[in-house]
């Protein structure tokens, strides 16, 4: 058995990235007021902001992309897309939108409102915006092993059942919007959602007369965990294990950016005829015709590519693994991450690395400062800049975690990339102990981790 994971791809085109030093980086930081999302991509080594419309494409999307046909209506490419999308998650009524959050736009527009409840093992950050700008509320159910973070459970994305039925019963079944799964589960960790609890979730709403949405964006990353994990699911290939996931379901939601391997798309898929008729015409209005939606015919082409790629054995080992290698290699070092390592991104726990920061010294921000200035590297900060509140007399309310998210673009770094990360971190152990407590400086009123200005507190 060989040790190291190879990439299972040639590189064919390069993109350079520009080295810089590290007294630039203190210059670049300071200019962007210490908030990485205010730097120019060009001041970055590592990007590791978001896994999101930021895959390379294969040579075989890039020839699709070619075959784009760019009809009004109808177009060969929307045929071609529909075929994949059919067959992969079963659904008649399929959707094309730009991206995940105009699916979720249309969809919750339509069946929330005032009054709605939506129940979910953890809404995405858009997921519950879209939900609560429609007048509905939003709740999450995390199981006790999500809760506990010693806990190596390999299924910390699943949704509590009985914590589900309960709201179902409080909030009166005609009232549920919908029950969303989230696989795998971005805001716990990117942690998968196991076979049986689908099963045991599509029960639940059956019982209840519940709509089912699967957000789909990672499923070929949750199928992975599934087969490997699941003992009565190893028989199957990790199409099949997806498959059998949205068979279970009445629809999803699936930002292609992610596991479609895309830079920009997305859909929304149904088998609710009625109800797909009625989304269509807010796509109509908002995204473009049916047959279209919120893509190029190209768009279109690199979709259906991407989503029979990503289901390949060899690519979704590689995938897992190497996010295991960046685990594996911070927890060598002593750097507290979230466990198990999920699939498409690596959770350091900021608040233990830097203990002697409180949460009002925001330890996450000054994290993901380090790492930039010490490597290059950018990360986003998950903890009290992103899910902080006031109270009255405009004291904190802190998250109930200070994490930074290291989440790993598809097909872009090698081992050597992530081997450079690696390293860096052993600058940031070494020195955890001078690590400043940062405040904010300005901030907008909604989302402040986009904008805000920081800087160090002297
Ligand atoms: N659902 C989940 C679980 C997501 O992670 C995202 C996006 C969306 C929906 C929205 O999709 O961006 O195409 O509109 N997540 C990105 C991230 C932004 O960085 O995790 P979108």
């Amino acid at each position: 058995m060989h040790r190291t994971i190879i990439e299972p791809f040639r590189i064919k085109m390069v993109e350079p990235i520009q080295m810089t030093t590290l007294i630039e980086r203190e210059v670049f930081m300071k200019k962007a007021h210490y908030n990485p999302f205010l730097l120019n991509s060009d001041q970055v080594i590592i990007d590791l902001l978001t896994d999101s419309g930021t895959s390379a494409m294969s040579s075989g999307q890039w020839s699709a992309l070619m075959n784009g046909d760019e009809s009004y209506a109808g177009a060969r490419s929307w045929h071609r897309m529909y075929n994949e999308i059919h067959d992969l998650t079963g659904y008649d009524q399929i959707l094309p939108t730009h991206q995940g959050r105009a699916a979720e736009k249309i969809l919750y527009t339509i069946i929330g409102g005032k009054g709605k409840v939506f129940v979910s093992n953890a809404h995405f950050d858009t997921t519950r915006a879209n939900i609560e700008y429609s007048g509905a509320i939003a709740i999450d159910c995390q199981t006790p092993e999500y809760l506990d973070s010693n806990s190596s459970y390999p299924f910390k994305g699943n949704i509590d059942i009985d914590l589900l039925e309960k709201n179902i019963i409080e909030h009166g079944a005609t009232n549920i919007g919908a029950v969303i799964l989230t696989v795998t589960n971005n805001t716990g960790g990117g942690q998968p959602v196991s076979f049986k609890n689908a099963v045991d979730t599509s029960i639940i709403c059956k019982k209840y007369g519940v709509l089912f949405i699967l957000d789909a964006c990672r499923i070929a990353e949750n199928s992975y965990f599934i087969k490997n994990y699941e003992t009565d699911q190893k028989h199957k290939s990790y199409r099949q294990i997806a498959k059998d996931m949205f068979a279970l379901a009445d629809g999803c939601i699936m930002s292609a950016k992610k596991d479609a391997m895309v830079n920009m798309g997305g859909f929304l898929a149904l088998n609710n005829v009625s109800l797909a008729e009625e989304c269509t015409q807010l796509l109509i209005i908002t995204e473009g015709f049916s047959t279209y939606g919120g893509l190029s015919g190209r768009d279109m082409e690199t979709i259906a590519t991407g989503l029979q790629e990503v289901f390949e054995p060899d690519y979704l080992e590689y995938r897992i693994k190497s996010t295991q290698y960046l685990g594996n290699g911070l927890q060598q070092l002593g750097v507290p991450i979230q466990l198990p390592v999920g699939g498409h991104a690596v959770y350091i726990n900021a608040g233990e690395l830097y203990k002697h920061l409180p949460p009002s010294q925001y330890p996450g921000q000054s994290l993901v400062i380090d790492m930039y200035v010490k490597g290059g590297i950018r990360a986003c900060e998950i903890g009290s800049v992103m899910f902080g509140k006031l109270d009255a007399q405009n004291q904190l309310i802190p998250a109930s975690k200070e994490l930074v998210r290291l989440a790993i673009p598809r097909r872009v770094y090698t081992q050597s990339h992530i081997d450079y990360v690696i390293e860096t971190f052993e600058m940031i152990v070494k020195n955890k102990h001078q690590a400043k407590g940062i405040k904010i400086i300005k901030e907008p009123k909604f989302l402040r981790h986009f904008t805000s200005h920081f800087d160090y507190i002297s």
